[in-house]
């Protein structure tokens, strides 16, 4: 069994993403002992943002790529090896802006290809990755699972819609939210978060 962890924050020790998704994946190892993790810190090693360039990079030929070019193809290349081979996803991915950290756009722009990890048909798009799990490790300042502000929620509404084009269904959400509301409510949702985290570790296994 694979499992992929992926950062995204750029908070370092204070993100709330990366200790609730350090808790994920170590529930995870507890449970299935051979569990190989691939670990990948978007905040750390950002791939750059699709260009022109790039995009060119994948049509042509290997000979007439450039040296930037032939780095960025095999950049796609392991990105798109790594999500493919793995049974687990584990993705932390906080609210910035209502949205989600560029950076983890920027990894969605390499696995989201049309061929590879989807197709389109004449009714439409078809996932060509389905067949595992994503754990959404969210974690947001305010408060949008309910409320005034749930249309402002592009982060987990977009995260599963962009899944769900690869064809990936099996999506579930362990959030801390209103995170920025006060230090109490801060470490209740923490709290809570970690609670929901060894739970879904229990129901999964
Ligand atoms: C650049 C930036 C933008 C943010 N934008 C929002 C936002 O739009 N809405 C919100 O509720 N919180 C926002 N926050 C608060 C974060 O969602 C919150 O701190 C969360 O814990 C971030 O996850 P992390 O701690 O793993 O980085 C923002 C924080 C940063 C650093």
């Amino acid at each position: 069994m694979k499992l992929l962890h992926i950062d995204s924050s750029i908070l370092g020790d204070h993100s709330v993403t990366r200790e609730i998704g350090r808790e994920v994946v170590g529930q995870w190892r507890q449970r299935h002992p051979g569990i190989e993790v691939t670990y990948r810190d978007l905040a750390v090693h950002a791939p750059g943002h699709l260009t022109a360039d790039s995009l060119a990079a994948r049509q042509a030929t290997p000979e007439q790529r450039s040296p930037e070019q032939r780095a960025e193809v095999e950049l796609g290349e392991e990105l798109l090896r790594e999500f493919l081979a793995a049974d687990v996803i584990v993705l932390g991915a906080p609210m910035y802006n209502f949205s989600i950290p560029s950076q983890l756009k920027a990894w969605l722009d390499r696995v989201l290809v049309a061929g590879r990890t989807f197709k389109y048909t004449e009714k439409g798009p078809v996932g060509l990755a389905g067949g595992k799990q994503v754990v959404i490790v969210s974690s947001r300042g305010g408060v949008y699972s309910e409320g005034p502000a749930q249309a402002m929620d592009h982060q987990e509404s977009y995260l599963k819609a962009a899944l769900g084009l690869a064809g990936i269904t099996e999506v579930r959400v362990i959030r801390a939210e209103g995170v920025n509301l006060g230090p109490q409510q801060r470490e209740q949702a923490i709290a809570a978060a970690l609670d929901q985290a060894r739970g879904l570790s229990r129901k999964a296994a």
